[in-house]
């Protein structure tokens, strides 16, 4: 039988998730589709209800309901409980929810396996202190980096995830006029990107050898890679391998299996090119 999943957001239907998951699906060999699936904005609790009904298995989830998810399920591993977001939701047999959040290992799998670069004892500076920074915070300390700088336009949230975070390794933040110093790698969580804009960073920030990342993914370069090519850095990586890797951790909870995520980020960088 046929096992159901989707990826529920607003706006939903421009997501790559459908097609990487049918890819692992036929990859190792597991039954199931992936579908998305437009949640109205006020409608999370009865669109949780609904996909439940009709039978589905887990579901992904994206912009805006993250954080809203969150607070609707119970049953969280620890990381999620302290990222405050989940992006995945087992359906369990029994009519519970486990929640899950995928997107800081993806994120780190992306950068340590896919990119070979190196996060122990380098310096970090994360901009932004939303929903999607706050989901990658404990998984880039986990690999002890020598400190984590969280700089956000409003400086207030990036401290407040400075103390919520600070058992788990040297994390420091503030406002950009409070960056000081430079880094080896400098990681995009901001929506800046979606107003075609940059956040407002001091020069000579990055190292010769730094590397930039940003977590959001398009088509065409973002204002955050242009300006990381403007800089120098070395590597200037957009955000499809943290896509496929955060789904691949996905579909391992619900499925068990671990996929190959390579040849998925080749195929969709080739869908871009054609
Ligand atoms: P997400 O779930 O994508 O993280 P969010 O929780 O609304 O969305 O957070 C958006 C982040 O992008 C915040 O860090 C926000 O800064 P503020 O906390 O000061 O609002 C940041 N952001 C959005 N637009 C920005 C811009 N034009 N320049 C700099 N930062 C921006």
């Amino acid at each position: 039988m046929t096992d159901h999943y989707a990826v529920i957001g607003n706006p939903v239907n421009h997501s790559k998730s459908p097609l990487i998951h049918t890819e692992f699906a036929k990859q190792t060999g597991q039954d199931l589709d992936y579908i998305t699936r437009k949640i109205p904005l006020d409608g999370l609790a009865s669109g949780l209800k609904q996909l439940q009904a009709e039978g589905f298995k887990g579901i992904n989830i994206t912009v805006p309901f993250k954080e809203q998810a969150w607070l609707q399920v119970s049953d969280k591993s620890a990381h999620a409980q302290r990222a405050g977001a989940v992006n995945t939701i087992i359906f369990n047999d029994d009519g519970t929810l486990t929640g899950d959040n995928t997107d800081g290992m993806g994120l780190c799998r992306d950068l340590i396996n896919n990119h070979q670069i190196e996060l122990k004892g380098k310096r970090l500076l994360l901009l932004g202190a939303g929903g999607a920074a706050r989901g990658v915070i404990e998984p880039l300390l986990k690999y002890q980096p020598s400190s984590l700088f969280i700089a956000n336009r409003t400086a207030s949230k990036a401290t407040d995830l400075c103390t919520l975070f600070a058992a788990f390794g040297h994390v420091d933040g503030g406002g950009y006029d409070a960056i000081s110093g430079s880094f080896d790698v400098i990681i995009n969580a901001t929506a800046a990107s979606l107003n075609g804009e940059v956040p407002p960073l001091p020069e000579n920030i990055l190292n010769p050898n730094g590397v930039c990342y940003d977590m959001m993914y398009s088509d065409s370069d973002t204002p955050f890679i242009i300006w990381a090519k403007q800089h120098g850095a070395i590597k200037a990586i957009d955000g499809l391998g943290m896509l496929v890797e955060q789904a691949a951790i996905s579909f391992q909870l619900w499925r068990g299996i671990q996929p190959e995520t390579k040849a998925v980020i080749m195929l969709i960088r080739q869908l871009k090119t054609v």
